[in-house]
């Protein structure tokens, strides 16, 4: 495949309109538009360039169908903890509203999983030298450049990693070696509903400056 010619997509566009979508349409997705995003995946940044990485593409009914078991099993007991737990302190309303929305599309996701067209698993390699969590952390900015050529081309993604409390499940159903750690499995689709900015601080609540604490208005 050839290198995707540059659009007029505004970058910046991009990145602050993917979110995590989860409510997707199970409309095929053409196999050019998954080249690209792992294209895309594969354009980033990675300890010594060893390219730590590769990337299951599942459109298989029955593989799918079995992903959707072993990740609802997940979701639920999940589910059950979130419940269980107290609300953190000081939630306001608006937070819990928030909250609820997560809950909601997550439990669709949990609900349709296998009705999904692709649901891409991207699996890293731990690193030679134990830097500690950099050590198996390439393929985490790999799974965003691929999110953001997702969304560049209308299409939906979630980065989900629930699958990993039994990665063992997930291991043998698709043939994956031990050293391959399965970072995430990621739904792609057309998306039912907009893409759009997610609730974040703004970039003065998340920044200091030459000091640990020290903040510019
Ligand atoms: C490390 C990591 C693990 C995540 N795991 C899940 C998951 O298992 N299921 C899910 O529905 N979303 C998962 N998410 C997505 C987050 O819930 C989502 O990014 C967050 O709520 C912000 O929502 P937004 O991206 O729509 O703004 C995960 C995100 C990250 C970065």
């Amino acid at each position: 495949m050839g290198e995707p010619t540059v659009t007029e997509s505004d970058i910046f566009e991009v990145i602050g309109t993917q979110r995590a979508m989860r409510r997707l349409k199970p409309d095929p997705v053409p196999e050019e538009h998954i080249k690209k995003m792992i294209w895309a995946a594969t354009r980033a940044p990675n300890g010594g360039n060893v390219q730590p990485w590769r990337f299951l593409v599942i459109t298989d009914a029955e593989k799918k169908k079995r992903l959707h078991e072993i990740y609802l099993a997940e979701w639920n007991k999940y589910k059950a903890e979130r419940e269980a737990a107290p609300p953190p302190p000081n939630t306001s309303a608006e937070d819990a509203k928030k909250a609820n929305a997560t809950t909601s599309s997550g439990q669709y996701l949990a609900d349709h999983l296998s009705e999904v067209p692709v649901i891409i698993i991207p699996c890293g390699f731990l690193l030679a030298v134990n830097t500690g969590i950099a050590s198996g952390s390439s393929i985490y900015p790999a799974i965003q450049n691929l999110m953001l050529a997702a969304r560049a081309l209308g299409l939906g993604t979630a980065l989900t990693t629930l699958h990993r409390h039994n990665e063992g499940a997930v291991r043998e159903l698709l043939g994956i070696p031990e050293n391959a750690h399965t970072a995430a499995m990621i739904p792609v689709g057309w998306p039912m509903g907009r893409f759009g900015a997610g609730p974040r601080l703004p970039v003065e609540a998340v920044t200091y400056w030459d000091q640990w604490g020290t903040k510019r208005a």
